[in-house]
């Protein structure tokens, strides 16, 4: 079901937008999207029950695609990697076309209601709505290449008061700037625009 089921939420519906700066659009690949979400898995061990969020979910591909491949092998079982993965995003188109694919996903007659009854989707500033995406986080990805610097320095200090001990942060490109991170890994993928590398984060507390 998953990838069929993937490609047609999105079939025909937008895959690129006319932003500037830190509205830019891009993606990683879904062949890229399963690389990291290969590393994530070897460093998340038996977790189960997880919430995964993406600042700036864009059209919901990564959000969207993390729910679809983390279903149990036994339908009827409820312990998923991820039990709750939330997409912020604050261009209305985006997360319009975002809640499109949603909805269609949702209605595939395999296994589509367990995978979008996981998915929360917002449209909102992630500044301005942290309780809604970081409370409860254990892993974030951000796709970052075009945010720029005051963007990402209070993208940081939301971690640095929020993101608990051991949560994993994914980022593109750049690293957020958050005295609570330690890099621990690169991985280089391929995106809509080229190569990118990918760095992943722990969050440590003394
Ligand atoms: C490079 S795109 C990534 C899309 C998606 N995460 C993916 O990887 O497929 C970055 C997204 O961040 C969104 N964005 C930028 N600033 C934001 C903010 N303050 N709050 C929420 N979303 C934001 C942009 O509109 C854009 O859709």
């Amino acid at each position: 079901m998953r990838r069929s089921a993937l490609a047609d939420a999105f079939d025909g519906l937008p895959t690129a937008s006319a932003g500037a700066g830190s509205l830019t659009y891009g993606e990683l690949t879904w062949a890229s999207l399963l690389q990291v979400l290969r590393s994530l898995s070897l460093m998340l061990g038996e977790a189960r029950n997880l919430t995964f969020s993406d600042l700036g979910s864009g059209f919901g591909r990564v959000v969207l695609g993390v729910a679809c491949f983390d279903l149990p092998s036994d339908a009827a079982a409820t312990q998923y990697r991820f039990r709750r993965c939330v997409g912020v995003e604050i261009e209305p188109k985006l997360h319009a076309a975002a809640t499109a694919a949603l909805q269609r996903l949702t209605d595939h007659p395999i296994g589509g209601a367990l995978v979008g009854s996981r998915v929360e989707l917002i449209c909102a500033d992630a500044l301005a709505s942290s309780e809604q995406w970081l409370e409860g986080c254990d892993v974030l990805y951000v796709c970052c290449t075009c945010f720029d610097t005051p963007l990402l320095a209070k993208i940081g200090s939301l971690l640095d008061k929020t993101l608990r001990e051991g949560a994993i942060v994914i980022t593109v490109t750049q690293s957020i700037p958050a005295a609570c991170l330690e890099p621990v890994s690169e991985i280089d993928v391929d995106c809509t625009w080229g190569h990118a590398g990918i760095i992943i984060s722990v969050c440590r507390r003394e």
